[in-house]
């Protein structure tokens, strides 16, 4: 049996948790609360951030968190890939040169976008890849005996993890969409495991990581014992390059071969969970992505099992009817308001209805149409804050939340990259080992760490997961579901250019929150932006946000990528900020009403940031692509030609 550590933390806790600090306060790569003393300063969010430009290039373009990742990307579009083929390199690498969120052992989404038709038809494609419940879990798996949540059960160790479906997601993005072929894009992801590559700063701190030290093979691989790697020290990684020299070759192995069998093995011998028929029975799933409108723009982003696209749009919806630089510039008191007001609403639906689309019907078209968002408009102040207790859903739109609408038809740390190649194909890319590396345990001897993705899951309706997420019984534990996540890998873009003749066809789907495929003759419209961020239920208002600062307030992207954060998530009723944001603004808010949270206001170490922006705008003027790389990470990088 694995050895839990009950969260000493808790007991002080309100009944329904604010975000763990770990969330909010020292590391985007969210530790959860009981190892925060692991975590080390990350940066601050710079004082003059409207005055930092992007990085500027003609042709491509890649920005990651790690300048290695960064760096392999580049090369293979420089050898003629596409940004399939540099997303997948980039996948790959960042699982070597960032063990804490970069993965083979965990999960997570890939949107692709064609500029033309020369790919995949010119139609997006949305890559589900995210991890699933073992066979052997249950709806009540993390409760003890009396009913109760059994602390860290679903966030470290051998019960945490899901199946996990990176290595078959990234390898069926190669082989589905990409042009150069698994050995040249894994190619550098194997070197970097195999020679090694110097350790920033900011990253040999995170290996300092509690949940690592718990585990024989993470404790000696990332930690060697106890004699932690130095900034500046190269890090190599032997078995996990032999592992990727083993999946180049033959990637069905990870989940049907020899690896598949290891694995399981692995597991078997230490109480876990993954089985060798979990593993055979993983598949990518190929999803439509959900299309919002927003300022004459079209959002491309993710569908359920994230929750992340539905929530952007009813955000983006709500807040068409207001013109918001009227209220004042970005980050102003008005603006935070009627931003904050539209995420507390769109974050009450997303407890209520979202789960895995295999498992449940969710009412999207529904959630997503304009007349919702209007009468929602109408129970939003000019001034005060809805305490989230009072917040009545406007009657007539959905079904009532507490009806079985639910039904089971047959019977949810982080990082996000962005990627435009030289013909325009855009990606967009979040993937996540869940909380900071994962449920802490590697798999011995093939060196890769293994998600704790099982927490995104309801462990019990009205009780918060790890994000301080209530979830519905829509996201209850099931063998083969995945659960809800609010990862948002979004891509915007003018809409499709179409002859007269196409136009009723495509205003008619356009109207639809499913984007369908391109009617004859038209051609897609132009790039505009390439967002996504990880940070746990943080993300979608991080994403709301850079969408709103580039579009609504002509901040220039890197300027939206570095501008301090705020965020509400409906439950609990807190508006929280990161810790750099103005005084003034903030207390403003208090003044009208809001709770206010600073992150790590009381914590001298920690810089009390979030999320991790890594963003590409195409330049409507000229074309150029601008890349900003959020500053809150002192390693990665924005890079083209
Ligand atoms: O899928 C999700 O929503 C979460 N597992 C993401 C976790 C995350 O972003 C942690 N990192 N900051």
């Amino acid at each position: 049996m694995p050895t839990f550590q009950p969260a000493s933390v808790d007991s002080f806790r309100p009944s329904v948790r604010v975000l763990p600090s770990a969330t909010v306060s020292g590391r985007l790569l969210c530790l959860p609360l009981a190892l925060l003393a692991a975590c080390p300063a990350p940066a601050q969010v710079p004082a003059n951030y409207l005055n930092e430009q992007p990085v500027r290039a003609r042709h491509a373009m890649v920005v990651t968190i790690h300048h290695d990742a960064t760096d392999a990307g580049l090369q293979i579009l420089r050898e003629g890939g596409n940004a399939v083929d540099a997303a997948v390199a980039v996948g790959f690498a960042l699982a070597v040169v960032y063990p804490e969120a970069g993965n083979i052992g965990g999960g997570g989404f890939m949107l692709i976008r064609p500029s033309s038709r020369q790919l995949n038809g010119g139609q997006p494609v949305f890559l589900d890849y995210r991890e699933e419940a073992p066979g052997s879990a249950g709806a009540n798996m993390y409760l003890d005996a009396a009913g109760n949540v059994i602390p860290q059960m679903s966030i470290t160790g051998f019960h945490a993890s899901g199946v996990p479906g990176a290595v078959a997601g990234l390898t069926f993005a190669e082989q589905h969409f990409g042009r150069l072929g698994l050995a040249k894009v894994m190619a550098p992801a194997i070197r970097l495991a195999r020679e090694g590559f110097a350790l920033p700063a900011q990253e040999a701190g995170d290996l300092h990581a509690g949940n690592l030290a718990r585990f024989a093979a993470s404790r000696r691989i990332f930690q060697r014992d106890g004699n932690y790697y130095q900034p500046g020290e190269i890090f190599r990684q032997p078995q996990l390059a032999a592992t990727l020299e083993r999946i180049a070759r033959n990637p069905a192995t990870f989940y049907h071969g020899k690896m598949a069998a290891q694995i399981a093995a692995f597991e078997a011998a230490n109480g876990g969970m993954i089985t060798a028929q979990d593993l055979a029975r993983y598949r990518v799933k190929e999803r439509t992505p959900l299309l919002g409108h927003y300022r004459g723009l079209q959002v491309l982003t993710a569908p359920p099992p994230s929750s992340g696209g539905i929530v952007l749009i009813e955000i983006l919806n709500m807040l068409s009817g207001y013109n918001l630089p009227s209220l004042g510039p970005d980050r102003s008191a008005n603006q935070i308001h009627m931003i904050v007001e539209a995420f507390r609403r769109a974050y009450m639906d997303r407890s209520d209805y979202l789960g895995d689309p295999d498992f449940n019907r969710m009412p999207l078209e529904r959630m997503a149409s304009e007349a919702y968002a209007a009468a929602w408009r109408k129970t939003i102040g000019p001034f005060s804050p809805t305490p989230s207790a009072k917040l009545v859903r406007p009657a007539g739109f959905l079904p009532a939340a507490s009806t079985p609408l639910h039904p089971q038809l047959d019977s949810n740390q982080t990082t996000h990259f962005s990627i435009v190649d030289a013909d325009g194909n855009a990606v967009s890319s979040t993937y996540t080992l869940n909380f900071g590396f994962g449920s802490g345990v590697t798999v011995d001897p093939l060196g890769f760490l293994l998600n704790d993705e099982m927490d995104d899951f309801t462990s019990k309706v009205g009780v918060p997961n790890g994000f301080g997420l209530i979830q519905s019984s829509a996201n209850a534990i099931a063998p083969g579901k995945r659960p809800l996540s609010a990862m948002t890998p979004t891509i915007v873009s003018e809409p499709p250019v179409c002859p007269a003749s196409a136009k009723a066809v495509a205003e008619r789907q356009s109207s639809s929150v499913y984007y369908l495929p391109l009617p004859a003759g038209c051609e897609p419209g132009k790039l505009r932006l390439v967002l996504g961020s990880p940070g746990g239920s943080t993300i979608i208002t991080t994403v709301a946000n850079d969408l709103i600062s580039v579009v609504d307030n002509h901040l220039n992207i890197q300027a939206a990528a570095d501008a301090p954060r705020f965020h509400h998530q409906y439950l609990p009723d807190i508006l929280q900020f990161e810790k750099a944001f103005p005084v003034a603004t903030v207390d403003a808010m208090k003044a009208r009403g809001y709770s206010t949270r600073r992150a790590a206001e009381f914590d001298e170490k920690s810089a009390g940031v979030w999320g991790d922006s890594e963003l590409i705008e195409v330049d409507p003027a000229g074309g150029e692509l601008l890349g900003g790389h959020d500053h809150r990470h002192t390693f990665g990088k924005a890079a083209g030609y």
